[in-house]
């Protein structure tokens, strides 16, 4: 087989170690691995290059992507479909393994329509890099356990000029519409506070749980610091509710300014970025393999999942010949889910929102 590997959307750290198993795992196999440059967007212009395992050696040591990402809107468009099919068949590309979040994963399921193929077959595969872990039925998405490495390093330093002062921080984090980094994060960073979309709080609620943790920091004595980490996803700008606590902190005291400094540290793209973890590399590594060996068994329109929720599994995918913690989903059944988990529909989206309000008030004692 012609192997296409492309990333595509948001990068994630691990992506690159995706890439380099899937490389040497076809050379090994007595395939070609062929690269596609910044995701559909190179697909649709041609941009291929070809890969080989001295060239990726040393890439899962890196961060971002060796072969770039682009968002490409226009992938919804059959037309730029049939352009990419065009440049598939043309380069005799018979396998493309899609490295991406929920937008590529849905690429990947267009592309591969039966109704749209036309004569050239082509088998897609995709493996799921997002760090917001917003992928229904995988466990994990490559890049979120480094995201949460980064996420607790940086509350780590801030905990500390935040205790020197005593100060409010309100930390936010990346996820778009999933709390779940912010979440994990929380736990992992020992903060004192976590807002995320999933709770669906109304704006002075969001308000009134900061002022709650820092009424319940400041009773239980020791640090005076409150550490609150708000997701990018939920509805009041970090920034807007820092303002709005600082009023009503201020309110409380009868004084015209609150005698609690709150200071935002909005993490962003250094989330997204730095070296991938150990884990990461294994896991990218893993799913590439398992992308491969599946691609040359015949395997078509799946996802590799990474040990799937134990209750989405009835009845759906099955589990991996070449690694028992991987399993192949249907790509068009793991994106229903995908949209009812983030729709707060699926068993998983209640089992997080219940652990979002369980966890509220453990975190304040
Ligand atoms: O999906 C990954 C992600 O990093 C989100 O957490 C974030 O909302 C978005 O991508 C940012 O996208 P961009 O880099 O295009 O601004």
């Amino acid at each position: 087989m012609r192997i296409g590997i492309l990333t595509s959307g948001g990068d994630a750290p691990g992506m690159n170690a995706a890439i380099r198993a899937a490389t040497i795992v076809a050379v090994a196999l007595g395939h070609e691995p062929v690269g596609i440059r910044n995701g559909y967007r190179g697909l649709i212009s041609g941009e291929l290059m070809p890969l080989d395992p001295a060239q990726v050696g040393d890439a899962l040591r890196r961060g971002g992507t060796i072969l770039q990402s682009a968002r490409c809107p226009e992938f919804h468009e059959p037309e730029a479909r049939r352009a990419a099919r065009a440049v598939l068949a043309h380069a005799g590309i018979d396998g493309l393994i899609v490295i991406g979040g929920n937008g590529s994963l849905t690429g990947a399921l267009h592309l591969s329509d039966p109704a749209e193929a036309g004569d050239w077959p082509v088998r897609v595969i995709g493996i799921p890099a997002s760090i917001d872990n917003d992928i229904a039925l995988t466990s994990l998405s490559i890049g979120v356990d480094t995201a949460m490495n980064t996420i607790v390093e940086a509350c780590d330093k801030i905990a500390d000029t935040a205790s020197a002062h005593g100060r409010v921080f309100l930390v936010e984090v990346m996820g778009r519409d999933c709390g779940y980094l912010a979440m994990t994060s929380a736990i992992a960073a020992g903060a004192d506070m976590v807002l995320s979309p999933e709770a669906d709080r109304t704006e002075g609620e969001l308000v009134d749980s900061v002022v709650d943790a820092v009424r319940a920091v400041r009773a239980r004595g020791g640090s005076q610091r409150v550490m609150a980490i708000t997701a990018e996803g939920i509805e009041t700008p970090t920034a807007r509710l820092k303002e709005l606590v600082d009023a009503r902190l201020a309110s409380v005291t009868g004084q015209p300014q609150p005698d609690i400094e709150t200071r935002v540290t909005v993490l962003g793209h250094v989330v997204r970025g730095g070296q991938p973890s150990a884990f990461d590399r294994l896991l990218g590594s893993r799913m590439g393999n398992v992308a491969v060996r599946s691609l040359v068994d015949g395997a078509h329109r799946q996802m590799v999942a990474w040990q799937p929720p134990v209750d989405a599994v009835a009845g759906v995918g099955e589990r991996s010949s070449h690694d028992p913690y991987c399993h192949l989903m249907p790509l068009d059944v793991v994106l229903e889910a995908t949209r009812q988990l983030l729709d707060g529909e699926s068993p998983l989206a209640r089992w997080r929102a219940t652990i979002f309000d369980d966890l509220q008030d453990v975190f304040l004692l």
